[in-house]
């Protein structure tokens, strides 16, 4: 998605059209399990399409994220939709998650931000969202994965090499499917609710909770 991100003015009409418009459907289901007056957590909120539902939900949430054009056009949008009282918008990455309370979030979520992050990064950023989160809350996520299905795995890199060429020519990076989430998501202490996969073993969503028997 960096192409897409090196342009944020066009990153929401980009994003519509290479998910073929999925992506509201699998927002709105992760999003269903935010209630009125939550706090909630967005790691690499972008331009925003998490938090405001979320804050539409009338939940406070903040979103990080350390592209600032990204986040200004979040906070455009916010002010469109007369949101603001309910996001707090701040440039900050996931290396500096430490800075947040334990316990303090009834939800954390992330939607194609995973796929952007090292090893490293997952693994702390998973570790993090477990030791924010309070017991019983949700941590939700919807990414790019790598198939488990060989063939499927096949395919899917037949599609997305002349994405990476292209990306790496503009903007020198590219994005890593995830791999094996929802074992590094148990291995992280939380607790898998649900998981649901595309048809091409592709995309996941994943809803986990924080378990009752581990306070630490
Ligand atoms: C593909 S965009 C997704 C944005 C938004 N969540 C959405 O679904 O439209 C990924 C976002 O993750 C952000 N990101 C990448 N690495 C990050 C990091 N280490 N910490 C915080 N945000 C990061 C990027 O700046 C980008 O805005």
């Amino acid at each position: 998605m960096k192409i897409l991100e090196s342009s944020p003015g066009r990153y929401d009409m980009g994003i519509r059209i290479l998910t073929l418009g999925r992506l509201d459907g699998v927002y709105d289901r992760l999003t269903a399990y935010i209630i009125k007056g939550q706090k909630v957590l967005d790691i690499g909120c972008g331009s925003g399409a998490l938090t405001l539902r979320a804050a539409q939900k009338n939940a406070k949430v903040k979103g990080i994220d350390i592209n600032p054009l990204m986040l200004e056009i979040a906070q455009n949008r916010a002010n469109e939709a007369g949101l603001t009282q309910n996001i707090e918008l701040c440039e900050m990455g996931v290396a500096e998650l430490g800075s947040e309370e334990s316990e303090s979030y009834d939800v954390v979520m992330s939607g194609l931000c995973f796929s952007e992050l090292s090893e490293d990064e997952l693994g702390f950023t998973l570790k993090e969202a477990k030791r924010i989160l309070k017991i019983g809350g949700f941590l939700l996520i919807a990414d790019e994965v790598r198939p488990k299905n060989i063939f499927k795995r096949i395919v899917n890199w037949l599609i997305k090499i002349p994405l990476v060429i292209i990306t790496y020519l503009i903007a020198q990076t590219t994005t890593n499917s995830v791999r094996n989430l929802p074992e590094r998501v148990e291995e992280a202490g939380l607790q898998i609710e649900s998981v649901r996969f595309n048809k091409m073993g592709n995309f996941i969503e994943l809803v986990a909770r924080r378990p009752e028997e581990t306070t630490k």
